[in-house]
């Protein structure tokens, strides 16, 4: 019953939505949903292209047959291992129990420990060729992006590339799967939050892969999640080269914590002193108000950052240390850094904020702003001097 959708003439898009998951990996919040991408190229040999998540299985498969017209899958394609993309291999399995599964010496090892699959295996290395008959398909190991088994595989005849999470974005797919046939706006924003907070800390790894790249033509990216690319293609290798380099555009992102609104009038007296020298590019976030994957894809887009926190039991507010944790955990670089807090008795926040920035090697910019119970006009005049300082550094 369903039916799959041509991306060329021998190419099919056999994904999934998913429109009911809240948390893609039970952390990142899907306003959009999200798809789970794969492929079939049919030539004299039939080659599938990774898999999708376990409980789309059966319309997944529905989708395969109908394609095959009784023909089977001569090769399976893992390009990522990830249970997102991989957790149909046992059942493509047993629906073509002569199938040949493509990996590297690192998928496999994760296919055994995940689905105990160790026979049937074609193994791969770098810029191997594979003939289907009319279609050349080669391989490139792009380890990280976003595990170290990740590779990308070129068919040379379309000039389509399958590239695993890389080039993905979040967003299931309204309608159509090519970008020029989808409302392209949304797709790209969550294009940018799909890279913050999933590939975004392999940046030398996607540096090296896009060199990879670079050295074929792409007509098509066809990643694991969201739009199928081809119009859009300079503009998300242009996002990708930007981001994989840590290089943010101008602009501030101000992220505070704030129980009664006294760190969040710093946080507002920063963002005057930086109007007032011209900066338009800010955006203020309450970090217990909007989810971290929102607040850390403006972070990836702009280059100057400033966090204020209230000391809390002696320690940071603890949404601010867990949001600092994933920046940690992100490793992003060569941003400008100021901060402020406040407190009652204790500038614990002040202590913790000044060794985070030190630790993450950022530059700091201006004088960190520090008051007790509410906020007074010391205080004040030092935000908004702190604000322009920002804005001319
Ligand atoms: Fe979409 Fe890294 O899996």
């Amino acid at each position: 019953m369903f039916k799959a959708k041509s991306i060329t003439n021998d190419i099919y898009y056999v994904g999934v939505n998913d429109r009911q998951k809240l948390m893609f990996e039970n952390q990142i919040p899907l306003p959009f949903g999200v798809s789970y991408n794969s492929y079939v190229i049919v030539d004299e040999k039939v080659a599938l292209i990774d898999t999708v998540e376990i409980p789309f299985a059966e319309i997944y498969i529905d989708k395969l047959l109908n394609v095959l017209q009784g023909r089977s899958v001569d090769y399976l394609v893992i390009n990522h291992m990830e249970p997102d993309h991989s957790g149909s291999i046992r059942a493509i399995r047993r629906l073509f129990p002569d199938i040949k599964i493509i990996g590297n010496n690192r998928t496999f090892k994760m296919l055994s420990g995940y689905y105990g699959i160790e026979d049937g295996l074609l193994e791969v290395t770098d810029n191997d060729k594979l003939s289907l008959g009319k279609h050349q398909l080669q391989f490139f190991l792009t380890p990280m992006i976003h595990w170290p088994e990740t590779m990308m595989t070129y068919d040379a005849t379309d000039k389509v590339i399958f590239t695993g999470d890389a080039f993905g974005a979040f967003g299931a797919l309204d309608g159509g799967v090519v970008d020029t046939d989808l409302m392209i706006t949304k797709y790209l924003e969550e294009f940018d939050r799909y890279f913050a907070n999933i590939a975004g800390k392999y940046g030398s790894p996607v540096q090296k892969a896009l060199e990879k790249m670079h050295t074929v033509e792409i007509k098509s990216i066809c990643p694991t999640h969201g739009p199928v690319w081809r119009d859009q293609i300079p503009k998300i290798m242009e996002i990708t080269n930007r981001l994989s380099r840590n290089e943010g555009s101008r602009g501030v992102v101000i992220v505070y914590a704030s129980m009664y609104g006294n760190t969040e009038q710093m946080a507002e007296a920063i963002a005057e002193g930086l109007s007032e020298a011209g900066e338009k590019n800010i955006v203020i976030y309450d970090v217990a108000k909007t989810d971290a994957s929102f607040i850390l894809t403006d972070i990836y887009r702009f280059d100057r950052l400033v966090i204020g926190s209230p000391t809390y039991n002696n320690g940071l507010f603890p949404e601010m240390a867990s949001f600092l944790l994933k920046i940690e955990n992100r490793d992003i670089k060569q941003r400008k850094f100021s901060y402020f807090g406040s407190s009652t008795w204790s500038n614990a926040s002040m202590k913790i904020l000044a060794t985070f920035a030190e630790r993450m090697k950022w530059e700091v910019i201006g004088t960190a702003v520090e008051e007790k119970q509410s906020l007074k006009e010391i205080a004040y005049d030092a935000c908004i001097a702190l604000g322009k300082e920002l804005a001319n550094a």
